[in-house]
């Protein structure tokens, strides 16, 4: 089974301003590097209370993308006081500087409007042909386990194909960042991957999970997966995530896209249920609803791209 950290008594360092939901950073008792401790968020109603299971989402989804090549932070479930969630280890070496992809776009594109302004619904400007401009000249994450040719697009190729096979709709201008080094010690590079907590259905209640289970809706739950956080024209639909890491991996090399599909295919069922089955609390009902939408656009990735 995977560990639950007790963070209760990390020292606090400060809290995480960006993103919709409180987090904090706070600082390992022995060797203080810093990692983010994220909530699972809690819905109160009429009916009671009931809890979304981000961590399970960011947790498998670290595992997931660890497997398939892809850099991403380390993901740990932990509890904080009587708060379960997940912390993520600090991507972002001392000393370098983190700046999310809006405040990349911002200097690069004249009226760069944020996707979590009312006004950007169609989220123009963040396009994967601005996104591959604005990465020119970056690096690979340090320390990333891909061949030594590859650029940062090349890389962020690999996050969008990810992404469609977790299921992940929330790629947005914050849920990527490139890292500065300090002046005069390299180039700046894209950073790991981070944010994987609106994966694999986690918004979803047990109930919704069961009925998709029993009427075989998990295929067309898929299919529904949209690439809405990346610019798109309504009057054509939004393209869904298989569409988007398709087109990623025709703007890529071939030796790139080949890697990210081998990738993808060494996902195999077996491999997500020995990961689900360490889970602790995971129903069956949501170790098999995950297992089946890993399945389902795995199939789609490599029939699609
Ligand atoms: N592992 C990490 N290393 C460095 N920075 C991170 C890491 N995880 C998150 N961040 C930073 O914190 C911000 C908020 O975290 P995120 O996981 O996106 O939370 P939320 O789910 O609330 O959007 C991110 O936009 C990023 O700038
Ligand atoms: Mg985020």
């Amino acid at each position: 089974m995977f560990e639950t950290w007790d963070v209760s008594h990390w020292s606090l360092i400060r809290q995480e301003t960006i993103g919709a939901d409180e987090k904090y950073w706070l600082a390992h008792p022995t060797d203080g590097q810093p990692w983010l401790f994220k909530a699972n968020n809690i819905h109160e109603n009429a009916a009671g209370s009931w809890s979304q299971r981000e961590d399970f989402a960011e947790k498998l989804g670290g595992e997931l993308a660890t497997a398939m090549g892809i850099p991403c932070a380390r993901i740990e479930f932990a509890r904080r006081d009587d708060e379960l969630g997940c912390i993520s280890l600090n991507l972002c070496p001392e000393g370098w500087e983190l700046q999310t992809g809006v405040v990349v776009l911002d200097g690069l594109l004249e009226d760069y409007e944020p996707g979590y302004t009312a006004r950007n619904r169609v989220r123009r400007g963040h396009s994967l042909e601005n996104i591959r401009w604005a990465l020119e000249g970056y690096g690979p994450p340090p320390g990333a386990d891909v061949p030594s040719n590859f650029d940062a697009f090349d890389v962020f190729a690999g996050y969008v194909v990810f992404d469609a096979m977790v299921a992940n709709r929330d790629r947005h201008d914050e849920n990527w960042a490139v890292m500065r080094p300090p002046p005069g010690s390299g180039r700046p590079t894209l950073a790991g991957s981070f944010d994987h907590a609106r994966a694999l259905g986690s918004t979803l209640r047990e109930a919704k999970i069961t009925a998709l289970l029993q009427e075989e809706g998990v295929p067309k739950w898929c299919y529904r997966g949209t690439a809405w956080r990346f610019e798109h024209d309504p009057e054509h639909g939004c393209p869904t995530l298989v569409d988007i890491a398709s087109r990623a991996l025709r703007m890529v090399a071939p030796a790139v896209r080949d890697h990210w599909l081998g990738g993808v295919a060494d996902i195999t069922t077996t491999k997500v249920a020995s990961l689900t089955s360490r889970i602790p609390d995971m129903s069956v009902v949501v170790s098999t609803f995950i297992e089946q939408v890993v399945t389902t656009n795995r199939r789609r990735v490599l029939d699609g791209c």
